[in-house]
């Protein structure tokens, strides 16, 4: 039988239509606007597209974008000036410093100088720390839109059996966080795990985020789990043409999963999404205004 293909493209615009009314609601009952300053260090192409991405689909939503486009050399101290400067101006409710910078700049130091209430990339130190035991902050966008896909196929993930791959602060780790939050157990494992096949045979749930093309095989999924790849990997297959694929060879897991993310058009629309939602949910926090449901987890 073939899995249900999980679809995340209507998901995400689900998704952007509850941020888009939400919007709308804060602006006509309280004249608030939600705005998100997305900064970029450097000409990096792919990160060029994101950024471009992520601006067009926060004014689409409604919502302020302000772009801050530096030059590849700026130094630690402009950048950080930068980031203070955006801390404290009310209009921006959101701070995105896309990654990587340039090497001479250390990314922590910069992620962990945006204020706390406005990292809507939820990468922050202390954001990571609240999630680690079961506090409000705010959650890192992929592994959120991965949650809110399975929350949505299978309604209560209580008692599932979860393996993720990988351990990534933006991705692994986070998404272990909140898969035992939603009470799975949760086994993580990565690239040097011992008895990779055998560990994942045993998963209700399999997310996948290593970074690897094709690596997890069709075989050693269980039949009928739930596959979430997070992999976005560009290669040629043998025929001189690019091709986007996940950590999961799609075409023989499709056979035996249950249900199953592709890629493009998985998880990766539900990023962005998220990330508009974290806008939201950071505005309604810091005017103390009440959250609406299905926006955070
Ligand atoms: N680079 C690639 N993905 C992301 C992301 O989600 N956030 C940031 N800040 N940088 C990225």
């Amino acid at each position: 039988m073939t899995a249900h293909i999980i679809d995340g493209k209507a998901s995400a615009a689900t998704l952007r239509e509850r941020v888009a009314s939400h919007v709308s609601h804060l602006k006509q009952t309280y004249g608030i606007t939600p705005g998100l300053a997305v900064v970029l260090v450097g000409e990096d192409p792919a990160s060029q597209v994101y950024v471009r991405s992520k601006e067009k689909q926060t004014i689409e939503a409604g919502m302020n974008s302000y772009e801050h486009k530096l030059p590849a050399g700026t130094t630690a101290g402009e950048l950080l000036a930068l980031i203070n400067q955006l801390n404290n101006d009310p209009q921006v409710h959101g701070i995105l410093v896309q990654l990587p910078l340039p090497e001479h700049l250390d990314e922590m130091l910069m992620i962990n100088a945006i204020a706390l209430a406005k990292d809507v990339d939820g990468f922050h130190i202390s954001n990571a720390g609240l999630l680690a035991t079961g506090q409000k902050g705010m959650v890192p966008c992929t592994p959120l839109g991965c949650l809110m896909m399975l929350r949505e196929h299978y309604g209560s993930l209580s008692g599932l059996n979860a393996v993720v791959i990988g351990r990534s602060n933006i991705v692994g780790k986070p998404m272990a966080q909140l898969l035992l939050r939603d009470n799975c157990s949760v086994t993580m494992v990565h690239s040097r795990t011992q008895n990779l096949a055998e560990i994942v045979s045993r998963a209700d749930i399999v997310a996948a985020a290593l970074g690897r093309p094709l690596f997890i095989q069709g075989e050693w999924i269980k039949p009928g789990a739930t596959v979430i790849d997070v992999g976005i990997n560009r290669i040629d297959q043998g025929d001189g043409i690019m091709r986007l694929v996940g950590d999961v060879d799609y075409e023989a897991a499709k056979n035996i999963a249950g249900a199953i993310t592709p890629v493009p058009g998985g998880v990766g629309p539900m990023t962005i999404a998220c990330l508009l939602a974290n806008t939201v949910t950071a505005c309604c926090r810091s005017h103390s205004f009440p959250e609406p449901a299905g926006l955070t987890a």
